[in-house]
């Protein structure tokens, strides 16, 4: 693949993972943990043995996509295949692979998985090593009783275990427990453990007095940043879909935009057409948060502040990921729009990054984030401080959380 130096979470996890450790890695986005779980799995397969050998569990289709096509780049050499497995697509390829006995590899969302396996297509019984991409997603409320199920299913005391993310919290750590019975080995990576964002990602938060002054301050930013590839992300299919028309309305350049209501097909069609730069403006949902190595997003803009805080980790790193031109971290930009009622949701953010971000107040809001009667509060400024208890975090519903044909269980929003 062309790449000289391996990435820090690649020199450390892959020697554990060729030891047989069970390996939770947490590395921040866009630094090579695909290859990262991708080189030891290939380096154990028996390409002899004509059977599924490993399994990878992602949280979306399209990463399910992205995945398998690093692991094929790397596995062609040794004749190893690799087959997709997600919903939203007929069975007919899927089951067929499966029933060939050539597959070395399956890449899976854990529903059409578990359907497959309960028609008898696919079992366990050769498998030796399993991979949790988006670990802490994957073990959350939403994915841990499919998860469960499909770890009920393995020959427990032979498979290797390996759980990546760029976010793995305290509060993770049990299902990891349950999982691994204990024995695992954590890598962390950075200088400070507790930072998450990539240093070459600047972020900017603009504050707005409500929901109704979002979409002026959008055409602001459009008009001053004139992003060159662009992703916006809000937290509903409403959102996506209101940008779209609104956007396309204002500026009449070509708009892509990704929800979990749109076909499998178009949703595909869409991601290519992103990632080939042929159109440079996305707006979508936490679809397309995590995983997804789009080369040379400019900025990342984060129009309805994200429910849960480490989704704002996720969304942002969309930008600012490894080069494959010369391996070095590409600067990119991430701008939230913030309402005043969304501000504890930013404090949690905050919180969680350990960082407090730039501040740009619209005319009108003041510093603890209320409406100001004052004239010399008008004007734009910038300044680093935010209110830690104004408004109510602000919940626009979940309709969109059902993401792979998933019902996404609401959780906690305060565990932070
Ligand atoms: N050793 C390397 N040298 C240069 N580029 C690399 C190296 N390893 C991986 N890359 C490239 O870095 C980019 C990011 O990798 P990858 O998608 O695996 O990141 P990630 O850590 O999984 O991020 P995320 O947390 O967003 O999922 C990819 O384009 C990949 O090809
Ligand atoms: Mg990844």
């Amino acid at each position: 693949m062309k790449f000289v130096t391996p990435t820090e979470v690649q020199a450390k996890a892959i020697p554990l993972a060729l030891r047989g450790h069970n390996v939770v890695a947490q590395s921040k986005t866009g630094t090579g943990k695909t290859l990262a779980f991708t080189a030891p799995i290939i380096d154990k397969i028996d390409p002899s043995i004509r059977a599924v050998q490993a399994v990878v569990l992602v949280p979306t289709r399209e990463l399910c996509l992205q995945d398998a096509e690093t692991m094929r780049a790397l596995g062609r050499p040794f004749k190893i295949n690799v087959l997709e497995i997600y919903g939203g697509v007929e069975y007919g390829k899927q089951k067929d692979g499966l029933s060939y006995g050539e597959i070395g590899i399956v890449v899976a969302t854990p529903g059409r998985l578990i359907d497959l396996v309960q028609q008898n297509y696919l079992d366990f019984s050769t498998v030796r090593t399993i991979v949790l991409d988006e670990a802490d997603r994957m073990l959350d409320m939403g994915f841990f009783p499919d998860i469960e199920f499909l770890f009920s299913k393995m020959p427990r005391d032979h498979v290797q275990i390996l759980l990546f993310s760029a976010t793995i919290f305290q509060e993770i750590l049990e299902s990891i427990h349950a999982i691994t019975h204990g024995k695992h080995t954590i890598v962390r990576i950075g200088k400070n453990e507790d930072e998450f964002v990539v240093d070459e990602i600047e972020q900017v938060k603009y504050v707005v007095l409500d929901r109704n002054h979002k979409y002026n301050m959008l055409k602001k930013i459009m008009h001053e940043e004139k992003p060159q590839h662009c992703l916006i992300f809000t937290n509903t299919i409403s959102g996506v879909e209101f940008l779209e028309k609104r956007l396309h309305e204002d500026f009449r350049f070509p708009i892509l935009a990704m929800t979990g209501n749109v076909s499998q097909k178009r949703r595909e069609r869409i991601i290519n057409d992103f990632k080939a730069h042929k159109i440079h403006h996305l707006i979508a949902t936490d679809v397309a948060s995590r995983g997804l190595d789009i080369p040379n997003i400019t900025h990342v803009i984060v129009y309805d502040v994200p429910q849960y805080a480490e989704n704002y980790i996720h969304r942002v790193g969309r930008t600012g990921r490894l080069s494959q031109d010369d391996g070095t971290i590409r600067r990119g930009k991430a701008i939230m729009i913030c309402a005043q009622n969304e501000l504890m949701s930013v404090a949690r953010i905050e919180e969680l990054i350990r960082k407090e971000i730039k501040t740009i107040r619209a005319p009108g809001v003041s510093a603890d984030g209320s409406a100001a009667g004052n004239a010399a509060q008008q004007g734009w400024r910038t300044a680093t401080r935010v209110p830690h208890s104004i408004g109510d975090a602000d919940a626009e519903g979940d309709e969109d959380d059902e993401y792979s044909g998933y019902n996404y269980q609401p959780r906690n929003p305060f565990r932070y």
